[in-house]
């Protein structure tokens, strides 16, 4: 490996946009278990998925196709920010007196501001074609909701979302943005579905869960058949599969760097689709024999799923409407504490992910909340931007890997899923400064 020393960031040509979404589930070792059907407890079929989702979603979430191609229409959307850059923290490694070579594969360039348009602009295309003229969706921190309100707008669909209350209250700004692109913005639970008002019933100081908020968006969309489907914007194999243009340029990339692989990759995981997305292409490398990437989900130690949780069948929502995953879960009624990156208060992990990690070729990783800030300060002040709190975990990690690093023998190549800038997130940064984070 000869590294360019010169280089900092590694831009790719809108002809070098990718033109397949990557299926690992064609490459692995063992078949992942099936989702059930949550009433007969049977493999789901493409007609029980087809009742909330397009045809084209229902097929890519059974897919064992290894390349999927991108409609032209998504790839026109994608060129607005894609691809991203990779960018060598020249500075952050300087800072932290490291042999490692440090790279953040930057995802906040996106309209909103992260990973998730990577998906939903494809998810809403794909409705669009199927006549869908509304989405229903659930929003943890915001940053999905935002995604699904700016690709519906894309695609003249409406879109409604259930925020989960703790972020509705203290991310006003999410939820301007939303309204901005035309989406209609619920704090959840709400008064507005079954799901909603049983919960408030049973929980009326609840500072809601997305676990809360699924139930409501689904049950919102079948409520509204002619018209609405629903849209998840993570855990689901067909999400997972639309963030894998992140990992297909980061391979380009690194060649661009000179770097043969990535040593390792860390990225944060919520319901599992960014760090997914990164490291299933460098999985697929690593499955071929060409490469030994190491690869870490890293999790809040608040909500533990793949360290802490079982691995076994659960739903994705608290109701019990979704279909059976298997996957690392802490139970649907698992309300995890208000940490600030609500992107990953979530009780489950994506089934593809927790398949992968289960087969050795991942691993799970948990970091405090405190670490996370103190971490994601010290990027913001080396390179001048302010991670979002769930990227932040995958900083901290980062760092206690760099900082074990100090001689030229104990030298690697580290990326860093950066899925989001933490701009909106800035009150959450004030409470660690101040020292008044819980
Ligand atoms: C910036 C950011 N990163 C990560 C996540 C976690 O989601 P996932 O694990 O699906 O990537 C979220 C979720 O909202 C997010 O907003």
């Amino acid at each position: 490996m000869s590294t360019d020393e010169a280089m900092t960031k590694a831009l790719l040509p809108d002809s070098q946009l990718p033109t397949h979404w990557y299926n690992i589930v064609a490459d692995l070792p063992e078949p992942m278990p099936p989702h059930l059907h949550p009433g007969t407890k049977e493999p789901v079929t493409l007609d029980d998925l087809t009742v909330i989702f397009p045809p084209a979603l229902a097929e890519q979430e059974l897919s064992t196709q290894r390349f999927i191609d991108i409609p032209d229409e998504v790839r026109q959307i994608y060129s607005i920010w894609r691809p991203t850059p990779l960018i060598r923290a020249r500075r952050l490694e300087r800072e932290l007196g490291t042999s490692a070579r440090i790279y953040y594969k930057y995802e906040g360039v996106s309209p909103i501001g992260s990973h998730k348009t990577n998906s939903s602009v494809a998810q809403a295309y794909f409705n669009h074609e199927a006549g869908v003229r509304r989405l229903t969706t659930e929003t943890g921190a915001g940053q999905w909701g935002s995604a699904l309100a700016f690709a519906c707008s894309a695609f003249g669909m409406g879109c409604e979302v259930w925020q989960v209350r703790a972020s509705y209250d203290s991310k006003p700004y999410r939820r301007m943005l939303m309204e901005t692109f035309g989406a209609t913005v619920h704090s959840s639970p709400s008064e507005l579905t079954q799901a909603g008002r049983t919960m408030r019933e049973q929980f009326p100081d609840t500072t809601g869960s997305l676990g809360m908020a699924v139930s409501e968006a689904i049950e919102a969309a079948l409520t509204d058949p002619e018209n609405a489907r629903y849209s998840l914007g993570s855990v689901l194999n067909h999400v997972v599969l639309h963030q894998t243009v992140i990992g297909e340029e980061t391979l380009k990339q690194l060649a661009m760097f000179g770097e043969d692989q990535a040593d390792l990759v860390f990225g944060c995981a919520g319901g599992g689709s960014n760090v997914a997305g990164l490291s299933f292409p460098l999985i697929r490398e690593n499955l071929a024999g060409t490469t030994t990437t190491k690869v870490y989900a890293v999790e809040p130690s608040a909500c533990p799923s793949i360290t802490q949780g079982r691995y076994e069948y659960d739903h994705g929502d608290v109701v019990g409407m979704t279909p059976l995953m298997k996957m690392y879960t802490l139970g649907t009624d698992f309300v995890p504490p208000p940490v600030h990156a609500g992107g990953l208060r979530y009780h489950g992990m994506s089934p593809l992910l927790s398949h992968v990690i289960q087969l050795g070729l991942a691993q799970g990783l948990a970091v405090e909340q405190a670490d996370a800030f103190e971490a994601g300060v010290l990027f913001a002040r080396a390179e001048g931007l302010v991670p979002a709190p769930e990227a932040s975990h995958a900083v901290a990690a980062a760092l206690a890997e760099a900082r074990r690093r100090t001689s030229d023998a104990d030298a690697c190549s580290i990326v860093i899923g950066m899925s989001g800038h933490g701009q909106l997130d800035l009150p959450a940064y004030q409470e660690y400064l101040n020292g008044t984070m819980l």
